[in-house]
């Protein structure tokens, strides 16, 4: 089969590797991929214009469109492909645009839990023209106060408020002076759920569904998750505590709900299911969905997947994922997030990184990297690499991701030494 993968990050190298590895692949191209996806595929750039993408999948004869990022899904690229005599026959991973409102409109989202009885924080949906409204609500919540944008906003539209003046301060940044744009016409005020995160990964034909292995992400820039929000600094899968009872709530309280409700609200739903959890006290609460794989969850969740995921994207295909033997490892993997030093603020990009060649019993998945003229590979981002490896338990695998980080070197190389200690006590 002929298989094009559209991203260019971590998530997306792991997402390659996997379809690298299948016996149904007979091509796999990416766009546009990343220096060390070349590896596993053939790097094209085609763009963002669905016209184009359709074009490339026409003339090479593509069976499958997997989807990285959420944005396509969000603009229709689902939609497009069904709507075109030509492209249909394509199976696209990756929900259409109204499927993709769970992760492109947290308003959509959260009532859609609602309806559905599925377990999330109470929260309260408010426009421009609620402002005042909007403030009293505050007044009768504790702290901390959580807002966040309706829509898209690059992954910063939450912001999570100790201090109710300073809140009502940023529900006007939001409201009135549309801090974030289009995204912040709408602004949910939300109940603060205490307790630890993980993410759960689901894939769907619409009707029968797999759960892939749970991961932790770690967000924060620095140490014990401090400072700054990221992209993701490393993740570790599985996670200890959702065990089996956690995870038996999670499939009866949350998976079987979202699906049968995307069934009755008639939405088609093929692709991923991202469901970001609150573990309050061994009960899962969702804190949201997203239509995609998560990044940096994929680089130690897809290495987990034993069985043949082209298999799996194929079956989707015919409505039959239910067909799938789905088949994990049960070691442990953890990744680890190599950045550049300044990131997520300003960093430089451009500088050579040593080492790579020296890497053992280990997978280094390119995020932000290019080859120079030179031919040397080179960062071009904050997310740099992830160094992703396996072990018997999670301080094996750390040990060795540590171990193998120690032979790479850039000027300002940075990460976090501390991934997974957390879930070790
Ligand atoms: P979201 O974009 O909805 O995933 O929110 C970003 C992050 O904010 C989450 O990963 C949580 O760490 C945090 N967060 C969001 N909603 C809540 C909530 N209701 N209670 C506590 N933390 C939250
Ligand atoms: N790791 C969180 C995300 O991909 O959104």
């Amino acid at each position: 089969m002929k298989i094009l993968l559209l991203g260019s990050g971590g998530r997306e190298s792991a997402i390659a590797k996997k379809i690298s590895e299948s016996r149904l692949t007979d091509k796999l191209f990416i766009s546009p991929g990343n220096v060390g996806m070349k590896e596993w595929g053939e790097c094209v750039s085609i763009g963002d214009d669905f016209e184009k993408i359709g074009d490339f999948c026409k003339k090479e004869k593509v069976d499958i469109l997997v989807v990285g990022p959420e944005q396509p899904l969000v603009d229709g690229i689902s939609d497009w492909f069904s709507n075109d005599k030509d492209l249909k026959g394509i199976t696209v991973i990756g929900p259409k645009k109204k499927g993709a409102m769970l992760e492109g409109s947290k308003d959509f989202s959260k009532a859609f839990m609602n309806k559905y009885n599925i377990p999330t924080a109470k929260y309260k949906t408010f426009g421009v023209n609620d402002l005042e409204e909007a403030k009293e609500f505050l007044k009768t919540l504790k702290p901390p106060y959580v807002l966040k944008a309706d829509g898209l906003a690059a992954g910063k539209g939450v912001l999570i408020i100790n201090d109710l003046l300073e809140a009502e301060k940023e529900l006007d940044n939001m409201l009135l002076d549309k801090k974030f744009g289009k995204a912040s016409e709408k602004v949910l005020i939300e109940e603060f759920l205490k307790g630890i995160e993980c993410s759960v990964f689901v894939l769907t034909d619409g009707c029968s569904y797999k759960v892939l292995p749970v991961a932790k992400d770690y967000k924060r820039i620095g140490e014990k998750d401090t400072g700054l929000n990221t992209g993701g600094m490393g993740s570790v899968s599985p996670v200890p505590f959702a065990d089996n009872m956690f995870m038996d709530k999670v499939e009866k309280n949350i998976i079987i709900p979202t699906i049968q409700g995307l069934q009755e609200e008639n939405i088609d739903y093929k692709g991923f299911i991202f469901i970001g959890l609150m573990n309050v006290e061994q009960e899962p609460y969702v804190i949201e969905y997203n239509v995609r794989m998560g990044d940096p969850e994929t680089e130690s969740v897809f290495p987990r997947i034993k069985s043949d995921i082209v298999e799996a994207f194929n079956l989707i295909g015919q409505d039959r994922l239910k067909d799938y033997k789905l088949e994990i490892d049960d070691r442990v993997v953890t990744s680890v997030m190599l950045v550049s030093g300044g990131y997520p603020e300003h960093y430089e990009k451009g500088n050579v990184i040593n080492g790579l060649d020296c890497l053992q019993d280990c997978i280094a998945f390119h995020a932000g990297t290019k080859e120079n003229e030179k031919k040397e590979i080179v960062t071009n981002g904050g997310r740099v690499i992830s160094i992703t490896c396996f072990g018997d338990d999670m301080q094996k695998a750390l040990n060795k991701c540590y171990e193998n980080i120690n032979k790479i070197s850039w000027q300002a190389m940075y990460y976090r030494k501390d991934i997974g200690k957390d879930l070790m006590k």
